[in-house]
């Protein structure tokens, strides 16, 4: 049987019973706002805003609201799986530590300390392209821990491909494809209040340690730091591409290949017929279309129309174990964490990180169990009902 995360809530009144409350609160939807007390504005409202009216933030929270899980009886549930295979690697649990950048901006050790706590627990942290940390320092923060890489994707193909002969050479395994995020969304928060970290150089710890990207300019990022991030901008902004741009991508990773950012069951259809490997369902957290679906709502069409094809991973809104035991009735193999441990970064670190992960994996096992339910493997839609 997989390891019981579930165990974390007796630890947890195991050290009430000593007098101790947890450091950091145990309540996803607290998360934020805990996480507003210790962050300066600039950076918290980067990490918590959406595109435009911030409606697509809330519609992946309500989405998950339209569904309610059924719970069973007498299943003889005591022990529990959640362990499961997604791409080929088995998995202590079927969440991954979505890819989010910039990572400085909320914690000294940003993704080193994400990277840390993310190798403890045995589940892939995703490396942002936007990350504070060189490719190979946050691997070597990973140490063993299992890793995968997120290509914003440079119009320069020698930039590209030297940033993903890095990548395989530090050991990431799986190539997540962003591609809702040519261009960004309009955030007015973040217009409002004067504030992109990478006008700063925050979040260019990859190209400012590329080789290729060096010598791209005319003086190093040390000598003219402007120029370099303005260089680095217009290659990874401003262009968008078509179907047939993904053979580059072959060429270049040996291992699988996941699409991240699609919304349309086309473009899953699309993604199929290209041969990647998986994709995650995403409206990256609102942040890019404002007024766009939902992502959960169009998870069960596209699960049904390419889950046989390819693996189907589920991001934006997921917040508690609930939800990621909707996510995975829904057709989902596995769902990818992001605001919440970055929130948890921002409050405690590594540390924080952890907190914030373990108690989104023992909401799981307890929620997964007291539904009746044995293993996290073969949830389908009649665990669900529709409000
Ligand atoms: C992101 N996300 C993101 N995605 C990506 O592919 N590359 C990136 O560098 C980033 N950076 C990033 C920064 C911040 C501050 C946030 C909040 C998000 C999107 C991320 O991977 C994921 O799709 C969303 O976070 C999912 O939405 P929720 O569940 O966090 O609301």
């Amino acid at each position: 049987m997989s390891e019981r995360f579930g165990h974390y809530q007796s630890e947890l009144y195991l050290q009430a019973y000593g007098g101790t409350k947890p450091p950091f609160t145990t309540d996803p939807t607290r998360l934020e706002a805990e996480a507003e007390r210790v962050l300066d504005p600039g950076p918290f409202h980067y990490v918590a805003g959406g595109a435009g009216s911030g409606a697509t933030t809330r519609a992946n929270r309500e989405a998950f609201d339209r569904w309610g899980i059924v719970p069973r009886m007498l299943t003889d549930a005591t022990e529990r799986e959640l362990s499961t295979t997604v791409l080929g690697q088995t998995l202590p649990a079927p969440v991954v530590l979505a890819p989010v950048g910039v990572q400085s901006i909320v914690h000294t050790e940003a993704e080193r300390a994400t990277a840390r706590a993310a190798a403890g627990l045995g589940l892939p942290m995703v490396l942002s392209t936007a990350s504070s940390t060189s490719i190979e320092d946050a691997a070597a923060a990973s140490g063993d821990g299992p890793r995968w890489f997120q290509l914003y994707w440079p119009n320069d193909p020698d930039v590209c491909g030297s940033i993903l002969a890095r990548a395989r050479a530090s050991g990431y395994t799986v190539l997540v494809v962003t591609l809702d995020t040519w261009s960004l969304g309009w955030r007015p928060c973040d217009l409002d209040n004067g504030y992109l970290p990478f006008l700063k150089a925050e979040g260019t710890a990859v190209p400012f340690s590329d080789p290729v990207f060096r010598s791209r300019l005319d003086a190093s990022p040390e000598e003219d730091q402007a120029m370099a991030v303005l260089r680095w901008i217009s290659m990874i902004t401003g262009t968008d591409r078509g179907w047939d741009a993904l053979p580059f991508l072959r060429e270049h990773w040996d291992g699988p290949i996941v699409l991240k950012g699609i919304q349309h069951v086309d473009d899953a259809r699309l993604a199929a017929d290209a041969g990647v490997d998986g994709i995650v369902v995403s409206n990256h957290g609102g942040r890019q279309v404002d007024g766009a679906v939902a992502a959960l709502d169009m998870l069960p069409e596209i699960a049904t129309a390419v889950g046989d094809r390819l693996e189907v991973l589920f991001d934006s809104g997921v917040r508690t174990g609930a939800d990621v035991v909707k996510a995975l009735a829904l057709g989902a193999k596995a769902v990818l964490l992001g605001r919440p441990y970055v929130y948890g970064l921002a409050l405690g670190g590594e540390d924080g990180v952890r907190h914030v992960v373990r108690s989104l994996l023992a909401d799981l096992d307890l929620t997964l169990g007291l539904s009746g339910r044995r293993s996290v493997r073969g949830l389908g839609p009649e665990v669900l009902v529709r409000r």
